[in-house]
């Protein structure tokens, strides 16, 4: 098992990478616990989980909004939640991000803690201690910054996740190596098809890398002043494309990588070779590198999603694997490059 520790404002915390899901009462603290899950993560693992109240809410992004926090808050108070209460969440990013609202709002903030049960949770939504809850159509607008004491992320519980959720993952975490390991890129090229099939010898280190990356960015900038932008890398391009097509998180964000290389091969930043290693990888873990829906309506729907009258936005560029950087790009910049007829040309 492995330990690394986030340190933001709120506190530490300290994510267990290879722990496992029967080892958890070794890490609360106190005796009142309450436990917030979804009901396919009950049906799987509920008989393994400790002996704790529990709150099962229906699968999937839907749950996480106001009106289920508030529910979860009513269940708090008629079991007898107190101050000195304790919030587990065990599931994926939805979970956790439920959870970790919840747990930071009731009573003006309990400790909690997490079991990422996700490849997506343990690798980004676990890390960061960024929670929060959709509210009318804006994902993620209402939530705090507040740091879980602990996550464990059970490898062995990745075995049972579905091969379209583990795509969301593999997505993260190709984006972790291009921000900053070439090393970790080059380990999933190699082994994408042992990768893809959960063989955890594998995976674990794998995961333990992206937590490290991600962590030392949040560890030097909570508050995405700066540094943690980075991670926005194929995000820009990738929620304008979630929200057109509806497609998942992963695959959106495996179309936003793509874009992002190929827009950085245009500004004379990645080498074309760099740029068709990063397409063949999205390739091999099923991620898609284009998309049939038009681009004008892609891009209408990322200048929508900023701010009203801005003229350029901070964009992740790529100088080759393993190294971006945040550039502030104007909105016409990124219109002629998008309309231009050059960016099809490298692949
Ligand atoms: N807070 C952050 O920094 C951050 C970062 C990235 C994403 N997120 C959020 O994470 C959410 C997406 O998370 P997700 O992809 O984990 O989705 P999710 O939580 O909806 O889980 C996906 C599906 O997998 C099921 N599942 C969970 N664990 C399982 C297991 N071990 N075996 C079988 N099935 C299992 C769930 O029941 C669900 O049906 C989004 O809401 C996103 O906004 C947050």
């Amino acid at each position: 098992m492995d330990r690394i520790s986030v340190k933001g404002l709120t506190g530490r915390s300290d994510i267990l990478i290879g722990e496992s899901l029967k080892n958890l009462l070794e890490y609360i603290p106190g005796k009142q616990v309450f436990i917030i899950t979804d009901d396919h993560v009950h049906s799987l693992y509920g008989l393994r989980f400790p002996v704790f109240p529990v709150y099962a809410v229906r699968p999937g992004e839907a749950s996480k909004n106001l009106t289920e926090a508030e529910n979860i808050y009513g269940w708090l108070l008629e079991k007898g939640a107190d101050r000195n209460s304790f919030i587990l969440g065990i599931g994926g990013g939805v979970v956790c991000d439920l959870a970790g609202f919840v747990a930071s709002t009731y009573m003006r903030g309990l400790s909690f803690a997490f079991v990422a049960s996700t490849l997506l949770a343990q690798v980004d939504a676990s890390v960061g201690g960024k929670n929060g809850v959709d509210f009318k159509g804006f994902k993620n607008i209402i939530g705090t910054f507040n740091q879980p004491q602990f996550v464990i992320c059970d490898i062995d519980m990745l075995k049972t996740l579905p091969e379209e959720e583990l795509y969301n993952g593999f997505a993260e975490m190709i984006k972790h190596a291009l921000i900053a390991d070439h090393e970790k890129f080059a380990m999933m090229e190699e082994n994408a098809g042992e990768l893809l099939n959960c063989n955890s010898e594998l995976l674990k280190p794998l995961v333990l890398q992206s937590v490290k990356i991600k962590a030392k960015i949040v560890s030097d900038d909570e508050r995405e002043k700066g540094e943690r932008k980075k991670l926005n890398l194929g995000h820009t391009w990738g929620h304008a494309v979630e929200s057109v097509t509806g497609l998942s998180h992963g695959k959106s964000v495996g179309i936003g990588l793509e874009f992002a290389a190929r827009f950085s091969v245009y500004r004379g930043l990645l080498s074309q070779t760099d740029y068709r290693r990063i397409v063949n990888l999205l390739k091999k873990f099923h991620l898609p590198v284009s998309t049939a829906f038009k681009k004008e309506l892609v891009l209408e729907a990322l200048l929508r999603d900023k701010k009203k009258n801005a003229e350029s936005i901070d964009f992740i560029l790529m100088r080759k694997i393993g190294d971006v950087e945040v550039q502030n790009i104007s909105i016409s910049e990124i219109r002629k490059f998008v309309y231009s007829e050059v960016n099809t040309d490298f692949s």
